[in-house]
């Protein structure tokens, strides 16, 4: 199918990014006030992070950012969906904003609607004030009662302006990445310490969806994005259909369940039943945490094949209470993280959760791949394997849309190359280039497509 075509396949108020987060691209790491997060600690320990790589630095977009804005104008998104960096309005992740961390996100804000773009804002993007973990981190409720301060605060500044709130961002990772695995910032390894951080992240959107309307009035947009597994048996036997169910139970409802029908599954329970007793679930946390959702949030990037194990399981996993499960890695194609490529996967994630919860619409928040990109000698950088994993991810959007699911928006992960967490800056996942050693931004021919892929978008002007 053309550009064009597909192109024609989405409607005119369709919702076209592209996303970042503040860890993974602004530096200025102490600058004006900004405390420490996880994740400063957490890059600093050696062996953590590939070559040693911090967001010290990252593409230095705070002090960049209206250069920033100006290339997003140019490519003609509509929206940019960002993060901030709690540390920086709070650096103790308590009590009064730092002004002058805030004044930076009311500047981009302000940038952004000024060159007709729709600030997404999302309050947590992995980097927990330091102090709030050294107090108990996520495993601790406490953590999403500032949490609910802290987005309070927020909308008190910004909700003037900004429209869009999303809470958190795939708390899957900061739970079980950041808990259990202990890949991702904080980096505990701690089965019974992570299901309890997932808990405390589901109270925290809950509470703090409560804070934006409070401050904003019940009608305010809000919204959470998950990532969904979308898991896959190798056979329909019974135990790899086991192995299926326990993945979705764990990596799925865990959040899909309280988020939005206010309960835990009975199943995840009983999986967890010798790690956890989930007594740190308390009277009135459910009816909390399953707030009204403007649209749900989605990340995509491959689907996840499972089968029973047969051999013993590589410890730590972020897996919590899964000892029989085997995952199966990709046939075919796969990005420059090895992880595969099958946009397929993208259009059951939608269609399936728009049959389960009908009238909720749907947003894919980052879909993107990372590739080995290089800069020519004169200047340009060819990716033809990102351009080809959008297209045929958009397409996938596209089928979703035709077969009913309500999806009103995509934004590209990302629109810059940066810190790719524990990999560092060796992975790539910008529609822009960035050279690190002068920040100079370059257009990839995935910029270039998607910029005149949005030219001919309906309802663009060109
Ligand atoms: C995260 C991004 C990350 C991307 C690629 C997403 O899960 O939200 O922060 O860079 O995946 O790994």
């Amino acid at each position: 199918m053309s550009d064009s075509a597909l192109a024609g396949r989405f409607p005119a108020d369709f919702c076209w990014g592209a996303a970042t987060a503040s860890y993974q691209i602004e530096g200025a790491a102490s600058a004006d006030g900004r405390g420490p997060s996880i994740w400063d600690v957490f890059a600093r320990q050696p062996g953590t992070i590939v070559n040693g790589d911090n967001g010290d630095v990252a593409c230095d977009h705070y002090h960049r950012m209206g250069q920033d804005v100006a290339l997003m104008s140019e490519m003609g998104l509509r929206a940019y969906r960002f993060s901030a960096a709690w540390p920086r309005v709070q650096p103790d992740g308590r009590g009064p904003a730092n002004r002058q961390g805030l004044d930076f996100y009311s500047r981009l804000v302000d940038s952004l609607l000024e060159a007709g773009l729709a600030p997404v804002l999302t309050l947590y993007h992995w980097d927990l004030p330091q102090a709030l973990e050294e107090a108990g981190g996520w495993p601790g409720r406490q953590t999403a009662l500032r949490f609910a301060d802290y987005a309070e605060l927020m909308a008190e500044a910004l909700g003037d302006r900004v429209k869009t709130w999303s809470t958190l961002n795939e708390p899957w990772c900061s739970a079980f990445l950041g808990y259990s695995s202990g890949v991702h910032a904080p980096g505990r390894r701690d089965e019974a310490a992570a299901l309890a951080a997932a808990h405390h992240l589901n109270l925290a959107h809950g509470l703090a969806a409560q804070a934006i309307r409070g401050v904003l009035g019940p009608g305010a947009d809000v919204s959470v994005t998950l990532n969904p597994h979308v898991v896959r048996a190798a056979s329909s036997s019974q135990a790899d259909q086991e192995a299926k169910r326990r993945i979705e139970a764990i990596g799925n409802e865990v959040w899909i369940g309280p988020l939005l029908r206010g309960a835990y599954p009975e199943d995840l329970l009983r999986d967890t039943a010798s790690i956890s007793d989930w007594s740190f679930v308390e009277a009135g946390d459910l009816e909390t945490i399953c707030q009204p959702l403007t649209w749900l949030g989605l990340y995509y990037s491959a689907v996840t094949q499972v089968r029973a194990r047969t051999g013993a399981t590589p410890l730590p996993t972020p897996w919590v209470g899964e000892r029989d499960v085997e995952f199966i890695p990709p046939a075919g194609a796969v990005t420059d993280l090895g992880w595969g490529v099958d946009p397929s996967g993208l259009t059951d994630l939608l269609t399936g959760l728009a049959e389960r919860f009908p009238g909720l619409d749907l947003v894919v928040t980052e879909n993107g791949a990372a590739c080995a990109d290089q800069v020519d000698p004169d200047g340009s950088v060819h990716d033809p394997d990102r351009v080809a994993y959008l297209r045929a991810h958009l397409a996938a959007v596209a089928d979703a849309r035709t077969a009913g699911a309500p999806v009103i928006g995509y934004f590209v992960w990302s629109l810059l190359d940066n810190f790719e967490w524990a990999y560092g800056y060796g992975k790539r996942f910008g529609l822009l280039h960035v050279d690190y050693a002068t920040q100079e931004r370059r257009w990839k021919d995935s910029a270039l497509w998607y910029r005149d892929f949005l030219k001919g978008v309906p309802g663009s002007h060109g």
